[in-house]
């Protein structure tokens, strides 16, 4: 090995105060696991010594305990972007303990390159392998790795046993030319290569070289319910109705589905789905049923950003590559969220809200309009851009305290403009065409739950006013009654004078 071998103790070292920080992976997935967790330790003993010990960290998307968690544990993150969704961190952001920006995973690696957020101090990145030349093959999850292994001014490479050298050939690795030299990126279908299969550094930038043996630590999905079966149901009705109808060839298109148990369960329902041929995926993540679906036949080809997989499944992947080599390419973020991509090849966009409005606006981010969630992740890379954009989520949250539908969201990741249709367990609205009233009425009618569209259509005719008659001193209505209450169905109309 030309690389000098460090402990993660070693590696910790080289990290300093207020250093900007890239981390490799995507989800969970590919995510370091020694060096951050040794970092979390050293900022506590600087802690403990009066010192101040926090840095600035820039991922792919989400990444796991021994990043995230230990750091936010130790309060040793400052600014952190773009995606998120351990407890730990989220109490830190809530408290302001963290500086947190929620942004679109396709944008973070060019605006790092146009020098937006300064310098990158410090990139650790987790590899399968790791040639003397510097070329590294990385393992489950790529994110940013080009670019931070680019503009890094030292490289921490942890070489993880986990991964078997077969991880070759599994990443398409390609850097866009920045403004005003950019090409169009060259993926016609979701099985085109364009780049490299491995990330090419500067030797004299890697700093060492860690040993860790661990898999990506991602748990299973909750079990399907009658609930998130129903969505998945109503989300395969719809397609198939679109191929009926013929605004959805026949041969289909390639499927985006976004992160969550919601999304895991609309994946299965797609595999029962007898109507829906073989199709294949142009998403961010590849969750356990998407496996589930390659070895049924049913999905053909995976391109993703990562295969955020529980311990399991990976552990099951990572024993039969020469099954999955055909069938699965990892990309950048900006490849697998590219909004021109996205556009051309005309993705069907599957994503989760936390809540809609009754005009089609989700917020998919924001607890009661306040606390931060996760982020909004890729959700709007694809939403905005995908050649239909579905939302679901279920119409009751908390036994029913909580309506997911309400007159207003409480927060707005998406607006009415870039939504299509919106799915709950009780039924479809698709929302194409309709004007803000008659989307109001379709999404009560359809989408609500039973318990709640009294309400609705109440609230809906309060509004006396204007193409989309709100109301605004009762907009809120449903979440300050669960404020006051604990219950959303506890609105008094006569509290706004009416
Ligand atoms: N108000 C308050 N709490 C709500 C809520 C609402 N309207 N809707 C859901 N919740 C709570 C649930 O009760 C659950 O709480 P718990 O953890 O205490 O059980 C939690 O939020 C998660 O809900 P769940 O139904 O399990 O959601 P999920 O696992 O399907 O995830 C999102 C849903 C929206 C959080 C998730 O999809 C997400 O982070 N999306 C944004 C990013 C994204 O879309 N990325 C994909 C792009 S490819």
């Amino acid at each position: 090995m030309a690389f000098p071998i460090l402990s993660a103790q070693e590696a910790a070292e080289l990290i300093k105060h207020d250093d900007n920080v890239g981390l490799s992976g995507f989800t969970a997935s590919g995510s370091p696991k020694v060096v951050t967790s040794a970092l979390a330790e050293k900022a506590i003993k600087e802690h403990e010594a009066g010192r101040p010990f926090k840095v600035n960290i820039f991922t792919g998307a989400s990444t796991n305990n021994w990043a995230d968690g230990a750091l936010a544990r130790a309060n040793a993150i400052n600014r952190r972007t773009p995606y998120q969704n351990t407890p730990d961190l989220r109490l830190r952001i809530n408290s302001h303990d963290t500086h947190y920006f929620d942004l679109h995973l396709s944008e973070l690696a060019q605006k790092f390159r146009y020098g937006t957020y300064g310098d990158l101090d410090v990139a650790i990145i987790e590899v399968a392998e790791v040639m003397d030349n510097g070329e590294v093959v990385l393992g489950t999850g790529v994110g940013n790795v080009p670019t931070y292994a680019t503009l890094a001014k030292k490289v921490i490479l942890e070489l993880n046993s986990k991964l078997p050298k077969g991880m070759y050939g599994m990443h398409d690795i390609y850097l866009p030319l920045d403004p005003p030299h950019r090409r169009e990126i060259p993926i016609y279908k979701p099985s085109d290569r364009i780049g490299s299969p491995t990330v090419k550094i500067d030797p004299a930038k890697i700093a060492g070289v860690v040993h860790s043996d661990s898999y990506d630590g991602i748990k299973g999905f909750t079990e399907l319910d009658d609930v998130t079966l129903q969505i998945g149901a109503n989300v395969c009705g719809f397609l198939v109705g679109e191929m009926r109808a013929g605004r959805l060839p026949k041969s289909f298109l390639p499927i985006q589905s976004g992160v969550g148990n919601v999304a895991n369960a609309v994946l299965f329902g797609l595999g029962d789905a007898k109507e829906i041929p073989q199709f294949e995926m142009y998403t961010e993540v590849i969750q356990d049923a998407v496996i589930e679906l390659m070895k049924m036949g049913k999905c053909k080809f995976g391109s993703t950003c990562s295969l955020t997989l529980s311990d399991k499944m990976e552990a099951e992947l990572l024993s039969n590559l020469d099954f999955f080599r055909d069938k699965v390419v990892i990309r950048p973020a900006e490849l697998s969220n590219s909004p021109e991509v996205i556009r051309r090849l005309g993705v069907i966009a599957m994503n989760t809200a936390l809540e809609a409005d009754i005009f089609g606006n989700i917020n998919s981010t924001h607890v009661v309009g306040t606390r931060m969630m996760n982020g909004i992740g890729g959700s709007g890379d694809f939403t905005r851009n995908g050649y239909i954009s579905i939302f679901s989520c279920p119409s009751i949250t908390k036994g029913g305290l909580i309506s997911n539908i309400v007159p207003m969201a409480s927060h707005i990741d998406h607006t009415e403009h870039s939504v299509d249709v919106i799915i709950t367990d009780q039924g479809v609205a698709d929302l194409r065409g309709l004007d803000p009233v008659q989307r109001a009425e379709r999404i009560i009618d359809n989408c609500a739950h039973p318990s709640y569209r009294q309400l609705l259509h109440e609230y809906l005719r309060l509004g006396k006013s204007g193409q989309t008659p709100h109301t605004l001193e009762a907009s809120l209505a449903f979440h300050t009654a669960f404020k006051a209450t604990g219950d959303m169905h506890n609105v008094d109309w006569s509290r706004y004078g009416f």
